[in-house]
Parts: C-alpha cells; structure tokens; sequence
C-alpha cells in the first residue's frame, strides 16, 4: 500500500514537470513542417511496419504539436491524438485548422496516458506514438493502460531514439531537453520489449534504422538512399539511431 502510494507521487512530480517542459516554452523543432523529407521519410517506414490503414481508428499517444499527426492526417488517417501538454495541443489545434482538416476525421485530448480511460464502444484498432516513451514514468504500466484502449486483437507500434546511439545526446542537449528524457534506458529495443511481453502483448517485433541527423536529410534529401542499406550491417545495427516496435494484444 505504502509503495504504490509513493510510486502515484513519484509519478505526479514526474508527469507535473513534463507538463511544466512542454508548456514553459515553444518547441518549434517539433512543430510540423509539411516540407519535412525525414517526417516524410520516418511515415514511409512507419506506415507500412504498423500496417496504418484508413478505415481503422488510431489513438496516438504524447502526439506533441502534431509533427507527425498532421502528415498522418493530410493521408487520410483518422486519429485520436493525445498529449500531457496544454501548449502543444493548441500548437497542433492552431495548425489542423490552418490546414482545413475535416473534424470528423480527427479528436485532439489532453490527457496522461498512464491514466487514460477509454469507453467500451470508443476502444481502438491500433495505438501509436512517436519518441515519447523515453519521456513516461512507467513504460510497462503505460502498455498495460493502452491494452485496456484496444479493441480485441488491436495492436500498438511506437518509434523511438535509440538510446546507444550518440546523436540521441546531441539532440537532446539543442532541446535543452535533458531532465525530462530521464527514463532513457527504458525505453531501450531490449526494455521495451520485455515491458511490452510484461504487460501481455505477444508477437513482438522491432527494426531498427536510420543513420544520418534529420536536418542533414532534410537539407540533402538523397542521403535518405544511402541510409536505406544501413540496417543491413550487423556492426551498426545496435547504434543506429531509431527503432520501431510493435506488438499485438
Ligand atoms: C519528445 S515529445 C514528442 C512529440 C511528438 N510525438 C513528436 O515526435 O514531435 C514528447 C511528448 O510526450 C508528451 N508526454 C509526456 N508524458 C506524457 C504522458 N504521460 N501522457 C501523454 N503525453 C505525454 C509531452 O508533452 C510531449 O509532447
């Protein structure tokens, strides 16, 4: 009793300051760009490993100003997009707006994924997320609330930095991001894999890729050719910067 009364405060101060980082100032390196070739290039492998279609309703977790939302909803996705952040939300309100997207096409939430509740009727085919399970208090008991969203034989796919891979660091330090990324290694392939067996997802599957920064892609899109064979070589598989991970419940 007295443990997990100390585990929910830990887990209010933890949730109260990624708010706090998030609604302290404007993140514009996660804002969307509609020129962006390494969101274009992370969709295009992302769609196909997590079987995206259109007809099905996805609930996508920690979706920030909708980086990778709004691409989602320009292809005709219909999304629930959920972020801990009041100033990120209205980011991604602001500029789905702008963009004239049907409404029924999409529900933007504030709410904390650990503690999301979600109707019988208003459960989901398929969760996903993207770079936010480094930012979560308790990755195993966030896959455990996002079972009880899914629909019978729903599934969850997320993409993540890979936390042995030193541009991770680099990125972080330019967000001045650090104490809000302190559960890192949790969301390691390894870690994250066995919370996922842990909370009862089974055919667990992961990739990883990726090689250069996104701002070298985006100024030299034809790298992106190059990084394709990347993820053949056994020697840089384990540092390459992303992953993707999926599992089935
Ligand atoms: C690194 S940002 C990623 C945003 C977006 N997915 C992207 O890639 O641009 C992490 C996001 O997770 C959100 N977040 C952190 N903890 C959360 C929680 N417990 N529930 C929901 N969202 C959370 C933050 O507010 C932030 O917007």
């Amino acid at each position: 009793m007295l443990t997990s009364q100390v585990k929910i405060t830990e887990q209010e101060k933890w949730n109260s300051f990624q708010k706090e980082f998030y609604n302290s100032r404007e993140h514009s390196r996660m804002w969307y760009d509609g020129n962006s070739h390494f969101v274009a290039s992370i969709l295009n492998k992302f769609i196909p490993f997590a079987t995206l279609t259109t007809q099905e309703q996805i609930l996508e977790i920690g979706c920030g100003a909708g980086r990778y939302t709004l691409p989602l909803l320009l292809r005709g996705y219909q999304l629930t997009a959920i972020d801990i952040s009041e100033r990120m939300l209205k980011k991604l309100q602001e500029d789905t707006d702008k963009l004239k997207i049907p409404e029924k096409q999409y529900t933007i939430m504030r709410s904390d994924i650990h503690s999301l509740n979600v109707e019988n009727d208003k459960k989901f085919d398929i969760v996903i997320g993207f770079n936010v399970l480094h930012h979560l208090f308790d990755v195993k008991n966030c896959f455990e609330n996002i079972a009880r969203c899914l629909k019978k034989d729903g599934r969850m796919v997320f993409l993540e930095p890979n936390a042995l891979n030193p541009l991770h660091y680099i990125d972080t330090l330019l967000d001045r991001g650090w104490q809000a990324e302190g559960h890192k290694f949790d969301s390691l392939p390894d870690r994250v894999r066995m919370s996922l067996t842990e909370a009862g997802f089974h055919n667990i599957q992961y990739r990883r890729f990726g090689f250069f920064p996104p701002l070298l892609i985006n100024c030299f899109p034809s790298l992106l050719k190059t990084e394709s064979y990347t993820d053949q070589f056994k020697f840089f598989n384990k540092v390459l910067p992303y992953f993707m991970i999926k599992g089935e419940f």
